[in-house]
Order: structure tokens, then sequence, then C-alpha cells
């Protein structure tokens, strides 16, 4: 189990692998969606320009399986570790689901999106709670001021969110703790070598990820399985 002294900050960063155990497919795992779809097809820019009806079938598709998933135990470790620590913790995810809400964590920073919320991709307009699926043929849906309504996501090739506050956190965490990332995709990949020699970084996941040597520890195994042992809340 991890001590934590009254004086430590955690910073967690979670990946598509704690949400494995709740039934929403990784990207790179043998049934990762990333082997079922082309990234520039559909989560890119360039894919929203040339055909934004397949990019919202994706979406749509996302929506479906996250709507049916419930948190597992990783999830709610964290968020008991929340209740604990309260804003001593910080927890970053690049998932775009919402289990670690479900769960009951209150302050989860999406770097990547949320995949129940959508903005206008003309006007500024504030990204708004959407659950709705636009499969084709149904029409794509429109803003009032003209504008097409796209995923509020954090497509490949435009600006993570919240960056701000998330490399203050990094800089200010005692402990880093990585939960079910590959650690290939970035600037997530690089949070834990940004925090070395300064606080402890541990990972925990399936396997060994892509930036293992960025890290001071690392436990293999399932973050359902593993996470309430190493936070200890049981
Ligand atoms: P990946 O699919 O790249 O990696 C998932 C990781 O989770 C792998 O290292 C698996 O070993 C691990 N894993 C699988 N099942 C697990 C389990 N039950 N418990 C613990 N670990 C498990 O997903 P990410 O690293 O999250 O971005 O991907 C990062 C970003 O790439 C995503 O946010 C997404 C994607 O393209 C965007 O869409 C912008």
């Amino acid at each position: 189990m991890l001590a934590i002294s009254p004086v430590d900050r955690i910073f967690v960063l979670t990946g598509a692998g704690v949400s494995a155990e709740s039934g929403i497919p990784t990207f790179r795992g043998v049934n990762g969606l990333w082997r079922n779809y082309r990234i520039e097809e559909v989560a890119s820019p360039h894919a929203w320009r040339r055909d934004p009806r397949l990019v919202w079938e994706f979406y749509s598709m996302r929506r479906r399986v996250a709507a049916d998933a419930k948190p597992n135990p990783a999830h709610v470790a964290l968020a008991k570790l929340e209740q604990r620590l309260r804003d001593r913790l910080f927890l970053c995810t690049q998932n775009v689901d919402d289990l670690h809400e479900q769960a009951g964590s209150k302050r989860v920073v999406h770097v990547h999106g949320e995949l129940f919320r959508s903005r206008c991709d003309t006007c500024s307009r504030a990204p708004f709670h959407d659950t709705n699926t636009y499969d084709p043929p149904a029409e794509l849906p429109q803003c009032d001021c003209g504008g097409w309504i796209r995923p509020h996501i954090c497509w490949f090739g435009e600006m993570p969110f919240e960056l701000d506050r998330i490399f203050r956190a990094l800089d200010a965490c005692t402990v880093f703790i990585a939960v079910g990332t590959s650690g290939v995709v970035e600037p997530a990949a690089s949070f834990a070598a940004h925090v070395r020699g300064r606080a402890k970084a541990i990972y925990v996941g399936a396997e060994e990820p892509a930036n293992a040597s960025a890290f001071t520890e690392c436990h293999l195994g399932k973050a359902g399985e593993m996470l309430p042992d190493l936070l200890g809340s049981f």
C-alpha cells in the first residue's frame, strides 16, 4: 500500500486501461479502437472537414458504448482517494468517458475532452452536455449561428485542454501515478519524465508502458484489482 504523508500531493493520470474492465475498449490493444478505425478518418480536424458524418458515426458509437458502462473498482478507489485528500489529489484523465464522475470524483480534468459534450465548430458558444447520437442518415446537428455541432474532443493536431492547470499540478506534486496508459500519446506521455527526480513516479497497468524508464515503480496487472490495494481503499 502506498504511504501518503500529510504533505504529499498526488497527481493521477488515467488512460483507457482504467476503463477497460468497465467494457470500454482501449485504443492500442488487441481489440483496440485504432485497430478498426483510422485516426485520420475519424479523429482529426481534416476528417471533420472531409466527412463529418463519418466522424459523428464514430463518436455516436462511442457514446452508446460509454452510456452502458459502469465504473469499476479502480474508478471507485480514485473517488475514495479524493474524499481523503481533497485538493491534494489532482485527477487528470485522457479518457473521454464519465466513469470517474459516475464513481464520485468531483474534480476531474479531461485533457482530451468529454464524450458527452458537444460544441459549435464556428462560434464561441460554450461546450454543452449532449448525449444524443447522430448516425447517418440523420442530419448533422447545427448551431443557431449556422456552424456545425462537433464532439468536444481533442483531435489529433489540436491543443489538449487545461494544460496550464495540469503543468502547475505536475510541478506541485510529490507523487505521480499513471494508470492504464500506453505512454505514447503526448503530452501525457511526458508527464512522468517532467516530474522525474522531484516526485515518486508509479505506473499501474496491464503491461509496461512505452515510457517505463521514466517511472520509479511499475505495478503490472489490472487496474481494478491493483489500484484499490495500492491506494488502501477497500
Ligand atoms: P492505449 O490504448 O494506448 O493504452 C491502454 C493501456 O491500458 C495499455 O498500456 C494496456 O496495457 C493498459 N490496459 C489494458 N487493460 C487494462 C486494465 N484492465 N488495467 C490496467 N491497464 C490496462 O490508451 P491510452 O494510453 O489511454 O486520444 O491512449 C492515449 C490516447 O490515445 C487516448 O486518450 C486517445 C488515443 O488516441 C485521443 O483520442 C486524442
